[in-house]
């Protein structure tokens, strides 16, 4: 472009030039464009000065950097909103007496896409994605989406995208056939391009077709109606609210399309707008905010070594977590040496592996080629020499100390001198582990939560002498395969699983006192977990924590008495997997109450005298909780994590924590540090030294 066309910049956040009778908005505000107040006033001043500009005819709306606009600036929320607001920006796009098109790429969300929908034209490569997921941060669109989407593409997907939250794909968008009656006659987009297009070009000479054809119009979404099809409101209101399990969001937001279903778009704004403005003030907002900016937070560490470059992944073990973290690998486009010990053993990782492709390819998440693409950097081998190429080598074996020692100190002989060597060990001592290798600064953990290949959560954690690049390399693996990767430190079960030993002793005590299986599932799973906890140690087998206390891998720190666990696990009741544990699983598995693991408990409460009482729900959510606490703080003090958020972000993706109560942590400082120092000191009155009475607070403070 000529310097010459450059007309007055905006402001820093915004540019206009002229290109012919093209004028162009070009939002340059990294990483993601939001739309900052400088944004927003950008683009009204930017549309007011083309609109009164004569050579001008159509202008373009288009983004630098990674991504078109990707939402509202989430910085600028919790503090007064500021103009020009965002649904008068949209509105005066749409209001323009010139065409507006936009011009997107990567992730056009929130915000950002319902500056789209408000423009006259949408143009996108074909790899774009557009989501409107505001329900994610306890929100609705508050710019139009829920008025105009619908418009486009029919009440029922409308539903379907707002209350998701989810992002979707351009392409498979545009094949939304409306019905017939519709007054829509649009797809979302008036052009794909293929991914391998300069966009900027493409749009201009899409915008230039429309010049020289005489055939620009102004298609104003916002003057549509909206398509009614035939849609059981009540019905689809009711599942949306199951399906939220207590999140607010997605519920208002049906409502809204429905309550709006009718209005004109200028009415039908008002009512969604008033309704995000009351969302953008609950705690759910609040908390769902905090857990976005924690996850980013979790991901930043201050290594100065650069990672080291991954390619292929050596996997040792192919029972479930091994077949699961070499799944996610190949997943992600990584080649994967899979290890077993024996030829009928590797056999079953192997079928296991292509086993959770195939539910992959049946859940329509991948195509059929695509799988096969991805399993075809698969090999599998008994001969760990086959791992001597690997940047990396991770064991997923059986959890004995002197089994890994063992495996170790063979893979110092084989692996390359910088490989990487991680074990996926639970509970055990990493630094011990370390000792047996030449240099044991290669050595970290890589700990995955089962199935590795869906849950998101991975801890990594730094040994006494693991290196930074180790580290490095283990973190910007983790952001590859997508997963939530959390630096920690090695102690008894890492961050996570510590913190869930102390809240599984309290539910142990509080079955010995009196509370019963079902009651204490029950008050968890309405406070907001996603499991019951004891629900939970029958699905992982009881007996898996039962081993790792009693190995002691750690003889300085104590675990606690899980009496009620071992009684269980001395009657061999292990969980689903033997068809009983705190509860029997009937032939479909289904769980029933059984009173024989009822008695079993009370028998064992008399034998030890356990005082007996009586637990409301709440008794039992408030002790949980504070369980967790008084550990997330001792652990932070002792710097197993670098910040409390941290804690909040494994629960969140380990631990089935509700997402919109923030965290274990967040909730603690929401209590704030009085109240909590009071219910810590009344607790521990009441029930002895279980919880720690005397960490220390004012730690609540900190990041
Ligand atoms: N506002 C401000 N900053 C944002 C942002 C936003 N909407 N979205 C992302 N960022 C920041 C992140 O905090 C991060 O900052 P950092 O580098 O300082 O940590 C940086 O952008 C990069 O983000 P990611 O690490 O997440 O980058 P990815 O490439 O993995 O993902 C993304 C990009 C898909 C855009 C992802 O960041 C995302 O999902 N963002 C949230 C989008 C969203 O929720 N938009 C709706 C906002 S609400 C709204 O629009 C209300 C409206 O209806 C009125």
């Amino acid at each position: 472009m000529n310097e010459s066309n450059k007309t007055q910049i905006s402001n820093t956040q915004i540019s206009l030039e002229k290109n012919a009778q093209i004028g162009l908005i070009t939002i340059d505000y990294p990483p993601v464009n939001a739309l900052s107040q400088m944004v927003r006033q950008g683009i009204v001043d930017g549309v007011e000065q083309f609109e009164n500009d004569d050579d001008i005819k159509v202008i373009i709306i288009r983004c630098k950097s990674k991504t078109f606009v990707a939402g509202a600036d989430i910085k600028e929320f919790g503090k007064p909103p500021t103009a020009p607001f965002l649904p008068d920006v949209v509105n005066r796009i749409e209001a323009s007496n010139k065409p507006i098109i936009a011009s997107m790429f990567g992730t056009s969300l929130g915000g950002g896409f319902e500056v789209a929908l408000a423009c006259h034209y949408r143009v996108a490569l074909e790899n774009s994605k557009v989501g409107l997921p505001e329900v994610n941060l306890g929100l609705i669109p508050g710019a139009g989406g829920t008025q105009r989407l619908p418009r486009i593409v029919g009440a029922k997907k409308a539903l379907e995208m707002v209350t998701s939250g989810k992002h979707y794909s351009a392409t498979a968008l545009n094949e939304i056939q409306l019905p017939q009656d519709s007054d829509s006659h649009r797809f979302l987009f008036d052009a794909l391009f293929t991914s391998d297009k300069d966009l900027d070009q493409a749009t201009i000479d899409f915008v230039q077709g429309l010049i020289d054809s005489n055939s620009l119009q102004l298609n104003r979404v916002g003057e549509n109606t909206i398509n009614q099809e035939d849609i059981d409101w009540d019905a689809e209101i009711k599942k949306v609210s199951k399906k939220a399990r207590g999140k607010l969001a997605p519920t208002v937001a049906a409502k809204v399309l429905f309550e709006t279903r009718d209005l004109s778009i200028a009415d039908g704004m008002n009512y969604e707008r008033a309704e995000f403005l009351k969302l953008r003030e609950s705690e759910q907002s609040a908390a769902l905010r905090f857990a976005f900016g924690a996850e980013k937070k979790a991901a930043k560490t201050n290594f100065s070594a650069e990672p080291l470059a991954v390619n292929k992944v050596g996997i040792i073990g192919g029972g479930n977590m091994g077949s699961g973290i070499a799944t996610a690998f190949l997943s992600s486009g990584f080649s994967v040496q899979l290890i077993e010990q024996n030829q009928q053993a590797l056999d079953a990782g192997v079928s296991k592996i292509k086993a959770n492709f195939e539910s992959n390819v049946k859940r329509g998440r991948m195509t059929s080629a695509a799988a096969q693409n991805l399993l075809a950097n698969l090999s599998s081998a008994t001969d760990y020499q086959t791992l001597s190429d690997c940047e990396l080598v991770i064991e997923a074996v059986f959890e004995d100390i002197e089994v890994k020692k063992s495996l170790f100190t063979q893979l110092d002989k084989i692996c390359r001198d910088d490989c990487v060597l991680a074990t996926n060990t639970s509970y055990l001592d990493i630094n011990e582990i370390a000792s047996v290798i030449s240099n044991p600064s290669q050595m970290i953990g890589m700990h995955f939560f089962s199935p590795a290949n869906i849950m998101k959560l991975l801890e990594v954690v730094r040994a006494e002498k693991s290196s930074e690049q180790a580290l490095a390399t283990a973190m910007a693996v983790g952001k590859r395969l997508k997963k939530v990767s959390v630096l920690v430190g090695v102690c008894f079960g890492f961050a996570g699983n510590r913190m869930y030993t102390r809240y599984g002793r309290e539910i142990q005590q509080m079955l010995l006192e009196g509370a019963s299986i079902e009651q204490i599932d029950r008050a968890m799973t309405a406070w907001g977990m996603a499991m019951g906890p004891l629900a939970v140690q029958d699905l992982s087998g009881i007996d898996i924590g039962h081993n790792a206390r009693s190995a002691q891998p750690f003889p300085d720190y104590d675990p606690g008495y899980f009496r009620a666990a071992a009684v269980m696990v001395e009657n061999q009741r292990l969980g689903r997997k033997t068809g009983q544990g705190f509860y029997r699983y009937d032939e479909n598995g289904k769980p029933q109450s059984d009173p024989q693991a009822a008695a079993l408990i009370q028998e064992k409460a008399q034998e030890l005298k356990v005082e007996q009482k009586t637990f409301t729900d709440e008794d039992i959510v408030e002790r949980a909780l504070l369980a967790l606490t008084s550990e997330g703080l001792k652990l932070f003090a002792e710097g197993i994590v670098q910040r409390l958020s941290d804690i909040d972000v494994i629960w969140l993706h380990g631990y089935g924590f509700p997402r919109h109560k923030g965290g274990p942590m967040y909730q603690a400082r929401q209590m704030g540090a009085t109240k909590l120092t009071e219910a810590l000191k009344q607790l521990q009155a009441k029930n002895g030294e279980l919880i720690w009475p005397d960490v220390d607070v004012s730690l609540l403070q900190e990041n």
